[in-house]
């Protein structure tokens, strides 16, 4: 059974290639808890992937399905969940994120970010004529943002999930 009872949701919030998902995976897994999605579970939903849903339905469809997901989620139980990098942005998403968990923001620096995505074409707000100044300037543009966050985790191009894992708790 399990030794760990979680009275609110772990949410990792950050950036696309922080490691959120991963991370999110190992920390439930060593906890003992249920991990859960958002941009999964988004896919199920819609049945297509998010960047099917992007370039189909627009990012404001994408962006009301996530708040539904995510305020759906986190009426669950309590667990670990892993949200897509631009759900901590609106403040309808903050304020649940705020009631019913504890916000941790992975904090990878940009050229990390870059290195784990830049092979990747999963990411729609990634399709520029210049991806790495896209990233960067979200990047910018978000981390007053993330550090909203109640807990900052910094992982770097060496940090292992485990290692990842252990800090967040
Ligand atoms: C987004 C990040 C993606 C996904 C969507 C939008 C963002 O999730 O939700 O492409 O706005 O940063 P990941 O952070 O898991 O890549």
């Amino acid at each position: 059974h399990n030794h760990v009872i979680l009275h609110k949701t772990i949410v990792l919030v950050g950036m696309m290639g922080a490691g959120k998902t991963a991370v999110g995976r190992t920390l439930a897994a060593q906890l003992g808890v249920d991990f859960l999605d958002s941009d999964h579970e988004i896919e199920i939903a819609a049945d297509r992937s998010i960047a099917e849903i992007f370039s189909r339905d627009g990012e404001a469809f994408f962006r009301e399905k996530e708040s539904q997901v995510i305020e759906r989620l986190l009426e669950g139980t309590p667990g670990v969940l892993s949200t897509g990098g631009g759900a901590f942005l609106a403040p309808r998403n903050r304020e649940m994120i705020t009631a019913k968990g504890v916000s941790i923001w992975l904090d990878a620096g940009l050229e990390v970010l870059w290195e784990r995505v830049r092979h990747k074409n999963t990411r729609p707000l990634l399709q520029t004529s210049d991806p790495k100044a896209t990233l960067a300037g979200i990047y910018e543009a978000r981390v007053p943002i993330y550090a909203m966050a109640d807990v900052s985790v910094a992982s770097g191009s060496n940090t292992s999930l485990e290692e990842m894992g252990a800090r967040v708790q």
